[in-house]
């Protein structure tokens, strides 16, 4: 639901009726699933804890990355950072299922022609979906390949009109301690917070992702709309967005502040720039098959950029990325 435009002209009629069709479309798949008997698992048989897996119809599929073959659905639902639920690597997979990502609401703020409150169907138009298959480093030198369903991030910012005195984007994570149970205690200062350089979230590679697999996100990987940035350690990729606001100056990124020393402002994949208690040259492959034994496959070269540097060298020109690491 649209909650505030500045202009009613800013929806597009096109927008409109495909927005419908839409979700008569996701009501019906979810019926489907649901006479399938997909939502009639017990949930702890279900490794994505959500009632249903709901697929995304007319997804385009690109060229990146497809030579990788995607860690399993399971391993990738079922291994995740969420601390909104839970510090260890299995909590969001089990407790997650409290959160609702429906209906959802994104506010749009700061320097910016067109700011207001969104609803995810006003943000999301399922024409734009794409599927991407990007490698995700985390900072604890494991990796993942995933097969994310999204929409670029620029055609998102493009759509509010930044001003001149937008040089950054800012994200934050939803606050609710009765959905998200971990914010109860005081892992991290809620709400999670990130942000990125204005051109870095001009990229081309940066993605608000909406599912993976095809499918809607699971609650666990941060449901229903996320970041995705793949050339940066994963803890940039913020999950469950309710806020991007278009700021000034360099806004706070939740691990940066835990933590200044350990995880810089950039957090670019660098294997020639260790982590103050640990290596970042090499990391795990997480692929999901033969259960929680695929922790321990055989160690791998990390690259730089995660791979991704000739897409995202011109961004870092001339910047000493010791210093701005
Ligand atoms: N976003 C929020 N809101 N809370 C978190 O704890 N963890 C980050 C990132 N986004 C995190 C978050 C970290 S450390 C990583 S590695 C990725 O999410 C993990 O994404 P995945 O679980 O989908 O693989």
């Amino acid at each position: 639901m649209l909650i505030k435009h500045k202009k009613a002209s800013d929806v597009k009629s096109s927008e409109i009726t495909s927005k419908t069709a839409f979700l008569n479309r996701r009501q019906f798949i979810q019926a489907a699933a649901i006479a399938s008997g997909a939502s009639l698992l017990p949930p702890f048989l279900n490794p994505s804890f959500a009632a249903t897996r709901i697929k995304y119809p007319n997804v385009k599929k690109m060229a990146f990355g497809e030579a990788e073959k995607p860690t399993t659905y399971d391993g990738i639902t079922t291994y995740n950072n969420f601390y909104e639920f839970g510090t260890g690597k299995s909590d969001p997979a089990r407790n997650a299922h409290t959160l609702k990502p429906e209906p959802w609401t994104v506010e749009i703020a700061g320097h910016a022609a067109k700011t207001g409150k969104f609803s995810f169907d006003d943000l999301i138009k399922p024409h734009q979906l794409e599927e991407r298959i990007y490698r995700l480093r985390c900072v604890e030198a494991w990796s993942m390949v995933i097969p994310w369903v999204g929409i670029p991030l620029a055609d998102i910012i493009k759509r509010f009109e930044p001003t001149s005195k937008a040089k950054y984007v800012a994200f934050e994570t939803l606050v609710d301690p009765k959905q998200m149970p971990g914010q109860q205690r005081k892992a991290l200062d809620w709400p999670y917070v990130e942000g990125l350089r204005m051109d870095e979230a001009m990229n081309p590679l940066s993605l608000l992702a909406v599912g993976v697999y095809g499918e809607h996100m699971p609650n666990q990987n941060g449901a229903p709309i996320r970041l995705v940035v793949p050339w940066k350690y994963g803890f940039k990729s913020i999950k469950s967005i309710v806020k991007i606001n278009f700021v000034e100056k360099e806004p706070a990124a939740t691990w940066n502040v835990q933590a200044p020393s350990e995880y810089g402002f950039y957090s670019n994949v660098n294997p020639n720039i260790d982590h103050p208690r640990w290596s970042q040259k090499k990391e795990r492959r997480i692929t999901g098959e033969g259960g929680l034994g695929a922790l321990f496959t055989p160690k791998i070269e990390t690259k730089f950029m995660n791979g991704y540097g000739e897409e995202v060298a011109d961004l870092y020109k001339g910047m000493d990325l010791k210093k701005f690491f």
